[in-house]
């Protein structure tokens, strides 16, 4: 499903609303909300309004957990860190335990915080399919989402939940989920904004390049439903 709001913020208040529904309804549910946060900029001002009245009041916060699609390996207290991100404009705000926060772990080698990740993934899905209650992601101008780029290897995996990625132009490392985990999502939510999302967005909406070709269309949870929204900028 897609849906145009008429601005950021706009959609900022409609993602903001669609995390408030599928929480409360997960944990009415299941007794928990696991949501994987996305990291780019585009997220930032729905975290900042979660951690803000109404919808602060409406999380059973102490039942969420939070993971994240993809990190880049750089301090937490980097600006460009997404896990640093999300802390600051959101999850300091709010009435959380530490155990209720899973960051991908950037001070140790890659390698290791890819598989540790993996291995935190297992063991809190313990015996149970790896499932999200909610993904959020974003899209990068080259069709990439978390950090699953175009032609590269990670987006074959096909076993494994997380992959590493080194992009040349950058000079850190990121750690990724891959498809498998993605793709068992209950529901998975796109936040798209700006004009220079727009061509992108097109060609993915209008199936201008064979079906699948861009990273972000191969998220297409076997169970689960995906909603784009979109603002008028990138529509
Ligand atoms: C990352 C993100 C990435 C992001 C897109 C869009 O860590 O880079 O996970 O997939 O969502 O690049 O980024 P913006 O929201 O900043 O445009």
């Amino acid at each position: 499903m897609i849906r145009v709001l008429d601005d950021a913020n706009a959609l900022a208040h409609a993602a903001a609303r669609c995390f408030v529904d599928k929480a409360r309804k997960a944990v009415a549910l299941r007794g928990r909300f696991v949501v994987s946060l996305a990291g780019g900029q585009t997220p930032r001002q729905t975290y900042e309004w979660l951690a803000k009245s109404p919808y602060r009041t409406l999380v059973p916060w102490g039942k969420v957990h939070f993971f994240w699609g993809d990190e880049r390996c750089v301090s937490w207290d980097d600006p460009r860190s997404n896990y640093g991100v999300a802390r600051q404009v959101m999850l300091d705000h709010l009435p959380l335990q530490p155990a209720q926060i899973h960051p991908m772990r950037v001070d140790i080698a890659p390698e290791q915080a890819a598989k540790g990740y993996e291995g935190e993934l297992k063991t809190f899905f313990a015996g149970e399919t790896p499932c999200f209650d909610l993904v959020l992601l974003g899209v990068g101008e080259d069709g990439h989402t978390a950090s699953l780029f175009p032609g590269s290897s990670a987006l074959s995996e096909t076993r494994r939940w997380t992959a590493i990625v080194q992009r040349p132009e950058e000079s850190f490392s990121r750690v990724t989920l891959t498809l498998p985990i993605l793709n068992q999502a209950h529901h998975v939510l796109f936040l798209v904004t700006g004009e220079n999302k727009a061509d992108i967005f097109r060609r993915m909406a209008a199936g201008l390049e064979e079906a699948g070709r861009y990273p972000a269309q191969q998220v297409r949870p076997e169970k689960g439903d995906v909603t784009w929204l979109v603002d008028r900028a990138a529509y």
